[in-house]
């Protein structure tokens, strides 16, 4: 496909002050005279802001990079996650064409593109809001059929359903994303078959994470909270704690495998003392913790610890 500027650019581009505070520690990252080694997330943290990338913020990044336009604009045209012209003003929608997905219903996906957004790739709409186009597999081809809208992936599409995800888009709404079939995540159409203790959740922990959030198609300025700052948790996800052990007595959590001494110590310091605690956290909750797990991130998914947790109660350990 040829790749080129497109006719109609903007006069002129601005980072926003967070975003270029964001593009000068990238810059920061790399030694003296290989500055250009952040082309890629410049140029890219440029299209989340304004959705494309337009040949004034080529110009911007060559400038910050000391390098020609000519080899940025190389880049940005090499790689097809750059758009090089116009999106939707709310959302690109992009569907996956490949293999899985298009055995299970893509091009019906692509039609319903073509009838409600605009008949050829990236076109825009009439009101200017949506386009769309299709792409290479996303990696989710286990919920086939599926299309990414801003940054979150919708599963198990079907035609009347991605209908009706656009229809909510242009109203205003954000739908969850995650498979749209009732089904948890990647599980059998039949029901689990292992993990049954997480599919009684409301949502998996991508689709939880999203939904708190709520910025599926947000433009980004750069002054979100970072999801892994622990001075920012995800408090709305933030299990219940207690203030201290009932009864006085904590559970010795070094009883779950994975937890050690440290790690307990800082369980009691986050007010989680007891197996029963553990045991009820959600989809959400468990990634809050794994999250604020300072110097041990991701141990409660990686180590199963509400399971185990589970288990303990059952035996009836603990207080
Ligand atoms: S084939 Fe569509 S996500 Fe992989």
């Amino acid at each position: 496909m040829l790749r080129r500027l497109h006719p109609q650019q903007p006069d002129s581009f601005a980072f926003t002050p967070a975003n270029l505070a964001w593009a000068e520690k990238q810059i920061a990252k790399y030694p003296e005279g290989r500055q250009a080694s952040a082309v890629i997330p410049l140029l890219w943290r440029a299209q989340e802001q304004e959705g494309w990338v337009t040949k004034p913020a080529i110009e911007t990044v060559a400038k910050m990079l000391d390098m020609a336009p000519i080899r940025v604009f190389e880049v940005a045209s090499f790689y097809f996650m750059f758009q090089l012209q116009p999106v939707g003003s709310l959302a690109h929608v992009q569907v996956c064409g490949t293999t899985s997905c298009m055995i299970c219903g893509a091009e019906d996906l692509i039609a319903v593109c073509k009838e409600k957004i605009a008949p050829k790739a990236h076109q825009l709409s009439d009101d200017g809001r949506f386009s769309w186009e299709e792409v290479e597999c996303l990696g989710a081809c286990a919920n086939a059929p599926m299309a990414q809208i801003g940054k979150d992936y919708y599963e198990d599409l079907t035609a009347e359903k991605f209908g009706a995800l656009l229809d909510a888009l242009a109203r205003g709404e954000v739908p969850a994303p995650g498979p749209q079939n009732g089904r948890f995540a990647s599980e059998p159409l039949g029901g689990a078959t292992t993990l049954k203790e997480f599919t009684g959740e409301a949502a998996n922990a991508s689709v939880a994470l999203a939904a708190h959030w709520g910025d599926t198609v947000k433009r980004i300025t750069g002054d979100e909270q970072p999801v892994d700052a622990a001075a920012q948790p995800l408090s709305g996800a933030r299990p219940a704690a207690l203030d201290a052990p009932r009864g006085g007595a904590a559970d010795d959590l070094t009883r779950i495998k994975g937890i050690g001494p440290k790690l307990a110590e800082m369980l009691h310091g986050m007010g989680y003392y007891h197996f029963d605690q553990i045991a009820a956290w959600t989809g959400a909750e468990i990634a809050w913790v794994d999250d604020n797990l300072e110097g041990f991130k991701g141990r409660v998914t990686r180590d199963n610890w509400v399971e185990q947790a589970r288990s303990l109660v059952e035996q009836g350990s603990g207080a």
